[in-house]
């Protein structure tokens, strides 16, 4: 079985490769990354380090070549359902007998501004004839790290996402459901929800206010004074709007999807959050 990881030099992808690292051959894996200068490392354990662009097909040609299972981790910049339209024509193009994507929560059916690009890709996907598997990534903890340090200093921990419960979970967990995947049968064409328990800003809080061994006051704004706060920090306006619709979403429902996807994949409980936060301020 040939593994390729796009996005191994990035936080999700090196978690991703080093769980795999643990459990094949580093010679059984590849990864396609836009520098191979950031991924000597992967390159002197004796991974097979290619370089691939997602806006550059000729690029993800050579990448993708021999490659059996591919796990394409989402782009952050620029056309990014352009780019993964360009990753999959080509995987299939090159043969891969599988795509593994990973998305966001609900994708079909969200309101964060973030899911159009995911549900585009997740349908052009399911539409290519190859075989596909979906990970439906909730929201990463280490999203709030900036709350919880300020938190930890005695700032109010603050959200404008009302009662809304998200499914928040340790970036590790997430790579190491995606390893599981890539490493085990019977994930063809399948979507999953992968989320951790979900729980409010207010439940968040008191996780963090046991971690720290003091009081955290969370302070539910809204949007507007979230938005406005956000720019006192320095933010421009367009990426301040950005954030706070995040917010507004999640205080719709954006994040709370129940579902043991995680843990089935996993075969373990997630990763405590409590321990997530310990190690984000250590
Ligand atoms: N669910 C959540 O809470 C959440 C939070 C943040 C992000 N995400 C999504 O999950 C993905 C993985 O998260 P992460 O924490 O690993 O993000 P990250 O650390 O920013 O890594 C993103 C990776 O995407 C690669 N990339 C970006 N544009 C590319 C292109 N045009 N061609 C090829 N590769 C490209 C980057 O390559 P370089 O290493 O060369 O920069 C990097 O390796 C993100 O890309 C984003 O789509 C989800």
């Amino acid at each position: 079985m040939s593994i390729l990881v796009t996005g191994a030099t990035g936080q999700l992808g090196a978690l991703v490769v080093e769980k795999l690292l643990g459990t094949l051959q580093a010679s059984e894996l590849a990864v396609s990354v836009r520098s191979a200068g950031k991924a000597a490392e992967l390159k002197a354990k004796g991974v097979d380090v290619r370089e691939g662009d997602f806006t550059n097909s000729a690029s993800l040609e050579q990448a993708f070549a021999g490659v059996e299972r591919l796990l394409l981790i989402s782009g952050t910049e620029g056309d990014r359902f352009q780019q993964h339209k360009n990753a999959i024509d080509t995987a299939k193009k090159a043969g891969v007998s599988q795509i593994v994507y990973t998305s966001l929560a609900q994708a079909d059916n969200s309101t964060l501004s973030l899911a159009p690009d995911h549900k585009n890709t997740e349908d052009y996907l399911k539409e290519s004839g190859v075989a596909f598997t979906i990970l439906r990534n909730n929201w990463y903890l280490e999203n709030e790290a900036d709350g919880i340090k300020a938190a930890a200093q005695g700032a109010p921990f603050v959200h404008a996402a009302s009662s809304a419960k998200v499914g928040w979970a340790a970036r590790r967990d997430y790579a190491h459901a995606a390893a599981a995947v890539l490493t085990s049968e019977g994930h063809a064409n399948k979507v999953y929800e992968l989320s951790g328990k979900t729980i409010t800003h207010d439940e968040l809080g008191a996780i963090i206010a046991d971690v720290i061994g003091k009081e955290v006051q969370v302070q539910n704004l809204t949007a507007a004074a979230y938005d406005e706060r956000l720019q006192g920090f320095g933010l421009p306006e367009g990426v301040a709007a950005f954030v706070t619709g995040f917010q507004t979403a999640i205080g719709e429902g954006a994040l709370d999807v129940q579902s043991e996807d995680l843990e089935k994949l996993l075969g373990r409980p997630q990763q405590p959050l409590s321990e997530v936060i310990a190690a984000i301020l250590a």
